[in-house]
């Protein structure tokens, strides 16, 4: 009756419907607010945020949980509650504090305990240390998911830990713990995932595993454990990802511990040198995806033996590369895996062989083994699929062209250090982005079908037997980044437009041919050119004015028949004049497709020859113009070439001095003047360049004292021989008195030694500091030296120390230089 009055008087009044939903939606709401979240679980979670960003700091890389404010912590970034009772119950903070400068700060879990319902708690990548925290998180009683990764927490792993006994999931991988792993592990049985991987835990499995019945990924990789892989697997029938990679793990193992496990799918316990992998002929419950026994011990294994590897059909990585396997290579191992085969670095002979059936394997790795002989002409129909293939450093023959044809159509092709020979064929259409066929004994000349109309980024065909010229109507490579063809015989002139066929060049080594000519201007327009090398050819005539190339780091043009003089606007090359070092686009390893990458070695003079490659590359600088017929004055404006760390203008016909501006060269470590018609004096500001650890001038016409202090008291005679008018060096003493023309020139550099005093006293006062002991060194070692020759030697340092106003701080500033260089050592 109640009912159907309100309802009827409730009809006729549709603003009081409309006022009562009103007010209904704003109490619903307000007491959401209100019951969602708990008030003391909110101050802990404020607590938290307040530990992990210090008020004051505004820091870069750093999320500072902008959410984080208001009543609902429910609704909070990171935050989970449960559906009805409105408790935290889960927290995932990962990577709020990844910023690389920030120190690691101990973390105080304490702030954790007022969250007792939690049940999953993500801190990984936060930059948090100290001792695992384990006590304090064990009052979480409904804690099942611990994830502590990548922080800096330190010690050992608290046998405590099986206090946390509910865990189905934890995850401490990369931090800083040690020791052993503690037996009571064992204890947590619900555990399922368990990863400990990166960090520098010692000694042996404990067998208490036995009892994690439940694991179904077990990750210990990167660490120090040793022993023998324990018997524990009996009871672990979940298992399905074993990595245990990259320990020092030792003795036998088979895998029949590992039979009766029917998810088992990912098996990696490669870069363990010292584990015996058996031979086994059970057929396994598992059918694995990925196995990896890299850089393992298989030299026991029989490959021949159709063991348990030939009954798994779902591989998609096999990975077998370094682990002593030999013998010829059964047909049944190519069709073992879908995706990647790994069989490089071991001591398989005989012949490639082709599977029993074709496979859809796309990237095969059989370098470095012993194979021989031809190639099977039906090859390619065989891998319908692979893009990458690499049979480098074997000693295949067999005619280029059949390899070339065989894989024409995919990603990356390495046939280099074979014994691969005949003609480049005229006709193809290769598809590669990579072709390798260095060392090799490849004869003919270069035709368009590898160097027209396809995508190649890298080709590199040296040390082969081609000739003839480079015709630039062949050549059309749109993407080509690195071409090499040195150590050939190829010959003629570079056409000038053949740059302009390679518009993306950042490598170009044609060193060792017979090349002739000039160099062609054209080679301004290839802006991402980084490093050149001509060396070893015929060209002569003027160096090109390439002075637009502006990324060049490395410049070798030495061996040539190259005459006038070296055009002064190198500085418009940025890499050579910043005073940091080249800021380059990388050349350590270039990605040319998803899995394909190349690395680039260049080797360049350092003193010896040296090989730059990868990183090193990107972080060298160069310019060799040795032994050619260069002529005129050095530019003083190579001075200015602050990034420099090797200069060889050596064996050529320059003349003139020395510039004072190459003080200015402060990353320079070779210098080579010697061998050319330079006269007047080595400028004495050059003791300055204090990186310097060769150096010559010898066999010029140069006169006068040689720089002392620094590096310059550790070059010998030889830098210095076959320059009648010089003294001052081990060799030669300088006699006490100077010819009067020689007193002159030292007024006017006393000019030039007042710009760079305050420099050369900064220099002198690290020296002194950093030199302590080295000053020692020096009235030690160059007692007898000193005392022929300290008065007189350099009369620039002592007028400067007079300046100094004290005798005594005369002795202890050029000691205190010299010790610099004792200790530069
Ligand atoms: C918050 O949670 C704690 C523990 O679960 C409980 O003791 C306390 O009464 C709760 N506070 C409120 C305001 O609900
Ligand atoms: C933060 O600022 C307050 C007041 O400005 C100051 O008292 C406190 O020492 C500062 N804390 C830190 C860690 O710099
Ligand atoms: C909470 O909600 C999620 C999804 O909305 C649901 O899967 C879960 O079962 C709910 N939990 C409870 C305790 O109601
Ligand atoms: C935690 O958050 C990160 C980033 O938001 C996410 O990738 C990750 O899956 C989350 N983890 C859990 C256990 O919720
Ligand atoms: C453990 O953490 C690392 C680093 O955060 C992560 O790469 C890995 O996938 C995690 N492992 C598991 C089993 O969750
Ligand atoms: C935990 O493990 C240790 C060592 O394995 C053992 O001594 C202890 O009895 C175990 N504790 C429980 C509660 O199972
Ligand atoms: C496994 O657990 C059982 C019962 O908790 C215990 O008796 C046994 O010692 C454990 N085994 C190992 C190897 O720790
Ligand atoms: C293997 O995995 C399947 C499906 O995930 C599961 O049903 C089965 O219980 C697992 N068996 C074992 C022995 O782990
Ligand atoms: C070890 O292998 C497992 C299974 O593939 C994988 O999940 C895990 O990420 C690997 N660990 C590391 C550190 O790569
Ligand atoms: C196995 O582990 C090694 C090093 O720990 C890693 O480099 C390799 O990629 C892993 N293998 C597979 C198949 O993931
Ligand atoms: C390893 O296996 C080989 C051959 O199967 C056996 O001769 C040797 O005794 C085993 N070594 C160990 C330490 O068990
Ligand atoms: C080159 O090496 C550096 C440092 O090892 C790395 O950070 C960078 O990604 C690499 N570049 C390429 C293109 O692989």
């Amino acid at each position: 009756m109640a009912a159907t009055f309100s309802s009827i008087s409730l009809f006729r009044r549709p603003w009081l419907v409309m006022f009562l939903t009103l007010a209904l939606i704003l109490h619903l709401s307000m007491a959401s607010d209100s019951t969602s979240c708990n008030g003391s679980e909110r101050e802990a979670l404020l607590g938290l945020k307040a530990s992990f960003f210090p008020p004051n700091e505004t820091i870069e890389g750093v999320e500072d949980l902008d959410s984080w404010k208001g009543l609902n912590c429910c609704d909070w970034e990171g935050v989970e509650c449960h559906n009805t009772t409105y408790h935290v119950v889960g927290l995932n903070l990962s990577s709020l504090r990844s910023n690389a400068n920030l120190q690691s700060e101990n973390f105080d879990a304490n702030l954790l305990t007022p969250l007792e319902q939690l049940q999953y708690l993500v801190l990984s990548n936060n930059k948090l240390g100290g001792e695992l925290p384990v006590e304090e998180i064990s009052s979480l009683k409904h804690l099942y998911w611990l994830d502590l990764s990548k922080n800096s927490f330190e010690g050992k792993i608290p046998e405590e830990i099986d206090q946390l006994l509910s865990l189905r999931h934890l995850n401490l991988s990369n931090n800083q713990l040690q020791g052993r792993l503690p037996e009571s592990l064992g204890n947590i049985s619900s555990l399922q995932f368990l990863s400990l991987s990166t960090n520098q835990l010692q000694g042996t499995i404990p067998l208490s595993f036995a009892n994690l019945s439940l694991l179904k990924d077990l990750d210990l990789e990167d660490n120090q454990l040793e022993g023998t892989i324990p018997p524990i697997f009996d009871k672990l029938r979940y298992l399905e990802h074993l990595n245990l990679s990259r320990n020092d793990f030792s003795g036998n193992f088979s895998f029949s511990m590992l039979a009766n496990h029917p998810n088992l799918t990912i098996v990696n316990l490669s870069h363990n040198n010292k584990l015996v992998i058996l031979q086994t002929n059970d057929t396994p419950a598992f059918q694995l995806v990925e196995l990896d026994l890299s850089y393992s011990d298989m030299s026991k294994y029989d490959l021949s033996v159709p063991g348990f590897l030939s009954n798994q059909k779902t591989l998609s990585k096999l990975l077998l590369a370094y682990s002593n396997l030999s013998g010829s290579i059964p047909p049944w191992v190519l069709g073992a895996s879908h995706n990647w085969l790994y069989l490089h670095g071991n001591m398989f002979t005989g012949q490639l062989v082709l599977p029993p059936t074709p496979t859809d394997l796309l990237k095969l790795d059989l370098s470095n083994n012993r194979l021989s002989g031809e190639l099977p002409k039906e090859y390619h129909s065989f891998f319908p699929h692979l893009s990458e293939i690499n049979v480098s450093g074997n000693v295949l023959t067999g005619n280029v062209a059949s390899y070339l044809h065989a894989f024409q159509g995919l990603d990356m092709l390495d046939l280099s250090v074979n014994k691969i020979s005949g003609n480049l064929p005229l006709e193809l259409s290769l598809n590669l982005l990579f072709l390798d066929l260095t060392n090799n004994q490849v004869t003919g000349n270069l035709p368009a079908s590898i160097t027209y109309g396809n995508r190649l980024r890298a080709l590199w065909l040296s040390n082969n037997h081609l000739t003839g010229p480079l015709l630039s109507e062949n050549f059309n490579l749109l993407q080509l980044e690195s071409l090499r063809l040195d150590g050939n015989s190829f010959s003629g002139t570079i056409p000038k437009n053949l740059f302009l066929r390679i518009p993306s060049l950042k490598v170009l080594n044609i060193r060792n041919n017979n090349f002739s000519g000039s160099i062609p201007v054209e080679l301004e327009e290839l802006s991402n050119l980084q490093v050149l090398i001509l060396r070893e050819n015929r060209f002569e005539d003027g160096l090109p004015v390439m002075c637009m190339v502006k990324r060049l780091t490395i410049l070798d043009l030495s061996r040539n028949n190259l005459r006038e003089s070296i055009p002064p606007c190198f500085q418009n090359i940025s890499s050579w004049v910043q005073n940091s070092g080249p800021s380059l686009e990388s050349l350590n390893s270039t990605r040319i497709g998803t899995e394909t990458s190349y690395r680039e070695v260049v080797s360049f003079t350092k003193g010896n020859n040296y090989d730059y490659f990868g990183l090193t590359l990107s972080l060298m600088t160069g310019i060799d113009l040795s032994q050619n017929q260069l002529q005129g004055h050095i530019p003083t404006e190579l001075g200015l070439l602050k990034g420099l760390i090797v200069l060889n203008i050596s064996n050529n016909h320059l003349t003139g001095s020395i510039p004072a501006s190459f003080d200015q060269l402060r990353r320079i470590e070779v210098l080579d003047l010697s061998n050319n018609k330079l006269e007047g004096r080595i400028p004495p500001q050059l003791v300055l360049l204090y990186s310097l650890s060769t150096f010559s001038v010898a066999n010029n016409n140069l006169s006068g004292v040689v720089p002392n202090g620094f590096q310059f008291s550790t070059f010998s005679e030889s830098s210095y021989h076959g320059n009648p008018g010089l003294c001052g060096f081990m060799g030669k003493p300088c006699s006490t008195t100077l010819p009067p023309s020689e007193v002159n020139e030292d007024e006017e550099e006393d000019s030039i030694w007042e710009k760079d005093n305050l420099v050369l006293y900064a220099v002198i006062a690290m020296g002194f500091i950093v030199g302590f002991w080295g000053v020692l060194a020096f009235f030690f070692l160059n007692m007898k030296w000193r005392t022929l020759c300290f008065e007189t030697m350099d009369r620039s340092i002592s007028s400067l120390s007079l300046r100094g106003k004290s005798r005594g701080y005369s002795s202890f500033s050029s000691s205190g230089v010299t010790s610099y260089s004792v200790l530069g050592k």
